[in-house]
């Protein structure tokens, strides 16, 4: 192991444990990572004695600050790029109603068991005598080889001290393509309500790191089986199931987001994406009707789905900003495309999607594209190809019109000087036909046609010019 402690602050390290007579041990992600082969910029020690303390003579050797974290008994210094984190290892034990252990000073292997996973209890000796040695004493190796998500202690315990760890079992299984180990499951399902102990916004940080993984379907099929996803997101887990009437069902709306949110995972990193592709179809359940010989619709399912997605924001501790608008915005426009895609592509209607989307238009088509989650080849190729038709219409109107970010070239206050208008209901009418022609293709997106095309509508109304003198 001694070839992983390279960098010179291990030296120091070492030093300082030598000069204390006191034990520190390398512990946590950065030897879970170590072993797979994942950089970590965080480096936790535990120390057998005051964490404190030690974390001083460290940061006296190098010159650093140390900050002190006297309620939780850690400290914390930076070197270079890394960031070393000190505590003193305990025993802990947990009130009911808090994540707030109660700490006593304990052995390694007591800090070691009361720790989350088995991979992350894994530690590298400091101490001269057998420094760089791997101390394994829940097997987290063998189940780092077997992809294996373990408790070292019984997961009814350690996930009822801390329930938080029930969301991070989930989202360490999603982002290393572990399976999480059959007790612990058993365990979430029976201490998940516990989960209401933790605070929204660690639950949603988890969230987030899970739809932030390269496949994230792995961790809401856990959060579902496992009956979390009711407890912390009750909206997703609605759309699971089939209803079938007369022998027609529906498909499974639950498992079709997940395969929509697995496929923008291939085309985009972007966490509000990801968001976009979960909350689509939210409103599903809730517009749901089975209309005799037409079967299930879903009618306006994208107006009520865009109008939940503020509460659902809130409800997550989402941020209530311009993200959430993006988000608003996809669910609102993610049949456009389709439904224009289905027909035959006008300039007009491709006109009125670019109006309407503005900078978004890139997105919406990406989360189009992922919900093409039909098996048949013929539909399939059919939706791609006339995709393909709409984006080289979109970059022909765009490049003519400059229809993102569309301001109308002639202003209401324009119309109302042109024609010694008060604000009012024929200042609406004109901006609105002006607003029309150009989206319909009637007139071009520019000041000199507008004009003209606003005389000739003012005349219709019976409106006359005021020349000035
Ligand atoms: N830990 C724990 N229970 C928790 C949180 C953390 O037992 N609820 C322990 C684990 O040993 C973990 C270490 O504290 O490895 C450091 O926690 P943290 O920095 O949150 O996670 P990492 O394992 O470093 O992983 P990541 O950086 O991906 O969150």
């Amino acid at each position: 192991m001694q070839e992983h402690l390279q960098n010179p602050i291990f030296k120091v390290l070492a030093q300082t444990v030598a000069q204390t007579q006191t034990e520190a041990y390398v512990i946590g992600g950065f030897v879970r990572d170590l072993f797979l082969n994942r950089p970590s910029k965080d480096i936790d020690i535990v120390v057998l004695g005051n964490g404190i303390e030690f974390a001083e003579k460290v940061g006296l050797h190098l010159g650093t600050k140390v900050a002190v974290f006297k309620n939780f008994g850690t400290a914390m210094l930076k070197y270079n790029d890394l960031e070393i984190e000190f505590v003193g290892a305990r025993k802990e034990s947990y009130r009911a109603n808090s994540r707030k252990p109660i700490v006593e000073n304990g052995t390694l292997e007591d800090d070691q068991l009361r720790r989350d996973f088995t991979i992350n209890a894994l530690a590298i000796s400091l101490n001269p005598a057998t420094y760089g040695s791997l101390v394994d004493p829940f097997a987290g190796l063998a189940d780092l080889e077997h992809k294996l998500i373990r408790t070292p202690l019984d997961p009814e315990i350690t996930f009822s001290d801390d329930p938080l760890r029930m969301m991070r079992a989930i989202r360490f299984a999603t982002q290393l393509g572990f399976s999480i180990d059959e007790t612990a499951i058993q365990a979430i399902k029976s201490q998940k309500e516990r989960i209401s102990i933790v605070s929204k916004e660690r639950i949603t940080d988890e969230l987030n790191k899970i739809i932030l993984a390269k496949q994230p379907s792995i961790g809401f099929n856990y959060l579902f089986d496992t009956g979390l996803l009711h407890l912390i997101f009750p909206q997703m887990a609605n759309l699971y199931g089939v209803e079938i009437i007369r022998g027609k069902g529906h498909k499974d709306n639950f498992y079709h987001t997940l395969q929509v949110l697995d496929n923008i995972c291939e085309t985009s990193d972007d966490l509000w994406l990801r968001w976009a592709a979960i909350l689509h179809d939210i409103a599903k359940p809730a517009t749901k009707r089975f209309e005799e010989g037409h079967g299930w619709t879903f009618h306006g399912h994208e107006d009520k789905g865009a109008r939940m997605v503020p509460q659902i924001f809130a409800q997550l501790k989402l941020p209530l900003n311009e993200k959430m608008k993006f988000v608003q915005k996809l669910v609102q426009l993610h049949l456009r495309p389709i439904v224009l895609a289905q027909e035959k592509v006008t300039d007009s209607a491709v006109r009125r999607l670019l109006f309407e989307a503005g900078e978004e238009i890139e997105s919406l088509m990406l989360l189009c594209n992922a919900d093409v989650t039909t098996k048949n080849e013929y539909k399939i190729k059919k939706y791609r190809n006339n995709f393909e038709l709409v984006k080289q219409k979109l970059k022909d109107v765009e490049e003519r019109d400059q229809l993102r970010n569309w301001q109308p070239p002639i202003s209401g206050n324009d119309i109302m000087e042109t024609f010694g208008l008060a604000a009012g209901r024929e200042v609406g009418l004109l901006k609105n036909a002006i607003r029309e022609a150009i989206l319909e293709g009637e007139i071009k997106n520019s000041y000199e046609e507008a004009f003209h095309f606003m005389l000739e509508k003012a005349k219709e109304l019976g409106l006359v010019q005021v020349v000035k003198p």
